[in-house]
């Protein structure tokens, strides 16, 4: 047992919808203390540049650091897509995102090689699953689709019910026409919609839960690293956002399935960005 596994895990989302892959954590790795931020007072990232989100994605890994952590999840898909090769390296510890987990879980279940995709607009534009999925298997054809929509109506609450359903109906159409048979939830949102998109698509589509699958291998990483903490009990976690925290913690507590406690705010931008270790 070394110094660094009793430190916490750093977790950043561009703002609540990172909870979800905490959530799964909590479950996996229930003794991991968690550092978590979501950039809410930049919130959303999926419709801005690639470049913005590599700045914002650069400082909020570097606040995290700044904490001590033993390793960053990147659990936004948004910043996973634009920024995870230029983090990655640039730390004394691992840093993960959530595409690659998603990825391998897809290609270990797909029946018959056709893979559908849905994220936010950025994370479908940078090509970045098309790219991992054909690369690793020249026979998988890949479909991929943004589903903007999504992010406010899990914001909102509305996770079920008939206008819900009819926007997944219409967002998933291309998928139900090009017969995937395996659907990734590419966006930190979706997991909380499983259900309308598992009723939209119908039983014979198996759906890929980006959140379990980087949980399981952050667990995998603990291990490997021999980092994972020696105790049985978390020593507390933490959460900080860049703006004003009130609708973190009542929409946080949906998405994280209990209470948040604390939540603090933090002036993102003064966060200076170093040069890699
Ligand atoms: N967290 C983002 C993602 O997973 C969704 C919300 C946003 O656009 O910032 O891509």
């Amino acid at each position: 047992m070394t110094e660094i596994s009793q430190r916490p895990i750093g977790v950043f989302d561009s703002g609540i919808g990172g909870l979800t892959v905490v959530h799964e954590l909590l479950k996996q790795v229930p003794a991991e203390s968690i550092v978590y931020f979501g950039d809410t007072a930049r919130v959303p990232y999926g419709t801005k540049s690639a470049e913005a989100v590599r700045r914002f994605a650069l400082q909020d890994a570097a606040f995290l650091a700044g904490h001590g952590v033993k390793m960053i999840v990147v659990a936004c898909h948004t910043a996973s897509s634009a920024a995870l090769g230029l983090l990655d390296g640039r730390f004394s510890f691992p840093v993960l995102g959530v595409t690659e987990p998603g990825v391998q879980a897809a290609l270990r279940k797909t029946t018959g090689g056709r893979i559908g995709v849905i994220g936010t607009r950025g994370t479908v534009q940078s090509g970045i699953y098309v790219r991992s999925l054909t690369e690793k298997n020249r026979q998988i054809q890949v479909w991929a689709q943004a589903c903007p929509l999504f992010v406010p109506l899990a914001e909102e609450g509305w996770l079920d019910g008939d206008v819900t359903r009819e926007i997944a109906r219409i967002y998933l159409e291309p998928m139900i026409q090009a017969e995937v048979d395996t659907l990734i939830l590419a966006c930190t949102h979706y997991p909380l919609l499983k259900n309308v998109i598992a009723q939209v698509m119908g039983d014979s589509v198996q759906l890929i839960d980006s959140a379990e699958e980087t949980a399981r291998v952050v667990k995998q990483c603990l291990d490997t690293n021999m980092i994972a903490s020696p105790g049985t009990n978390p020593a507390g976690h933490r959460f900080y956002v860049s703006d004003i925290p009130i609708q973190f913690q009542e929409v946080g507590e949906r998405f994280l399935g209990r209470k948040l406690g604390s939540v603090q705010q933090v002036d993102i931008e003064s966060i200076r960005i170093d040069e890699p270790d």
